[in-house]
């Protein structure tokens, strides 16, 4: 074997999860988010989001949703037709860099409020342009889209479209929106520019897929859970009421009891930031200390689309340092170079679908592999040794990503006793790792099949289904269960 063949299965070696640590994480996993739901403070939030019933399908309307979480903000409007199936109209707008790192709150809730006038205006003139009418008219009478907006960071929520945000995660930093009520910040910005909208609902985008996949899912069984493996990594699932006893010290708390179960926001990717059980090596170590939050997300660092690339390029560089090897470094045999431009040398420079695109190909030529070096790090020529090397790495970073992922899976399912109650779990899950990276959904589900509470029976019960566009579908569901809730409209009431 040659020597960078051998360096890189030795550092594969450092990413292998097996089945005693998975049980090990699930069980530290059951311990962290029983401590979640009793209090505040934890390092697992364990949210609860005030949505207290799933959808079953028979739901109507015309609701506005919004989505602010990755690299895209979202605008669209959605028609629920009240037989599962739904139309959508969208429009995708990237947002600035210097919006989500440097400026104000102020500054970037103007410019989601500009976007949805945008949108309004295309997709809605008519309702626009009669609200503009009678707001000249001075006629007082009100005809607002009810909006549902995804917020996909960690957020205390104290009723359906009241929360502060808790921090910022996935490289977005405006210091000064932490502990404001975000769903003012949008609605103030909003009547600034004089919208005819309300924001009705606030929704992480995991209770959103799991809204989502409950609305859309064949049969009468509703979703118990959703999870995003994406940019980030989260996950929701229907908990019962007298469980969340934390809820009980929130006085300022309404909520529906009716159905004795409420969703709960897990905000799975600060899950053990304290490193007690996680598997770590030095690029999962580097990685967080030159990160912008060093010491928190820690499951999510080592799981989303967000940090495989880098974790993938800090293994590379090492090797391309690492005189021996020479990596990517031109020598007797080849002729490779690595422009002095190349994403290997900078920071976050590696995009997750590399993983995808390499982990795909598995062909003696290699041939996608290649065309993934030259198209994500300008590097040509690499010899074959070099894209197993890289081959071998990917494998494993993609693997430890989609095994643990089956830990908290594993944990709630366990914990809330799901599998002895129910023949069929549901789980709605979107993001690019689930659709793009080959097998993750697999590995995952053989990890979980191997946690011995669960085994190849409660496995199989178990039935994942990739829910698209939670974000609109899933805010709009929640919007509707909030412009419907009397108690939310005057709370006093209550
Ligand atoms: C956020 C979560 C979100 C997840 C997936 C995480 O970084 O904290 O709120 O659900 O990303 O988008």
């Amino acid at each position: 074997m040659s020597a960078l063949i051998d360096e890189a299965t030795r550092i594969a070696r450092e990413f292998d999860y097996p089945a005693d640590q998975v049980q090990r994480g699930v069980a530290e996993y059951i311990k962290q988010s029983n401590d979640g739901l009793a209090q505040e403070g934890t390092t697992l939030s364990q949210i609860p989001t005030f949505v207290t019933a799933v959808p079953n399908g028979s739901e109507k309307g015309l609701y506005l949703a919004v989505d602010l979480g990755g690299t895209n903000f979202r605008v669209c409007s959605v028609q629920l037709h009240g037989d599962t199936t739904f139309s959508l109209t969208q429009s995708k707008i990237m947002i600035p860099r210097e919006l989500m790192a440097s400026g104000t709150s102020k500054d970037l809730f103007l410019f989601l409020a500009r976007q949805i006038e945008a949108f309004l205006r295309i997709h809605h003139n008519e309702h626009f342009e009669a609200h503009q009418r009678r707001r000249r008219d001075g006629n007082n009478e009100e005809d607002l889209f009810d909006l549902g907006f995804t917020f996909s960071f960690p957020v205390r929520q104290c009723g359906i479209n009241r929360g502060t945000l808790i921090r910022w995660t996935k490289g977005f930093n405006i210091p000064d929106a932490v502990g404001h009520d975000v769903c003012a910040l949008l609605q103030s910005a909003i009547n600034e520019l004089h919208l005819p909208v309300r924001v009705a609902a606030l929704v992480n985008d995991t209770v959103g897929t799991l809204m989502a996949r409950s609305y859309t899912s064949p049969g009468e069984t509703g979703t118990f859970l959703g999870a995003i493996f994406g940019t980030g990594t989260n996950g929701a699932y229907v908990e019962k009421i007298d469980r969340i006893t934390k809820l009980q010290k929130m006085e300022d708390a309404h909520y529906d009891t009716s159905t004795g179960e409420m969703i709960i926001n897990a905000e799975w990717g600060s899950f053990d930031n304290h490193l007690s059980v996680l598997p770590s090596t030095v690029y999962d170590h580097d990685l967080d200390a030159d990160s912008n939050n060093p010491g928190v997300q820690m499951f999510e660092k080592r799981v989303s689309g967000m940090f495989l690339g880098e974790i993938l390029r800090l293994a590379l560089l090492a090797m391309h340092n690492n005189p021996d090897l020479g990596l990517f470094k031109p020598s007797k045999t080849s002729k490779v170079v690595t422009p002095e431009n190349s994403t290997l040398y900078r920071q976050w420079g590696l995009d997750t679908s590399l993983l995808s695109q390499v982990e795909a190909d598995n062909t003696a030529e290699m041939e996608d592999v290649k065309a993934a070096l030259k198209d994500h790090l300008k590097i040509e020529n690499p010899s074959n040794d070099e894209c197993q090397a890289v081959k071998i790495l990917v494998h494993a970073i993609g693997k430890r990503a989609a095994r643990l992922s089956a830990v908290p899976l594993a944990a709630i399912l366990i914990h809330t006793r799901k599998l002895e109650t129910d023949d069929i779990v549901d789980v709605g899950v979107d993001g690019s790792l689930v659709e793009f990276y080959p097998n993750f959904e697999g590995y995952m589900l053989e990890a979980l099949h191997e946690v011995p509470q669960v085994g190849a029976a409660g496995a199989k019960k178990v039935r994942v289904g990739i829910s698209k566009d939670g974000s609109g579908v899933g805010a709009a569901l929640i919007a509707l269960v909030a412009s419907k809730d009397e108690t939310l409209q005057n709370p006093s009431e209550k």
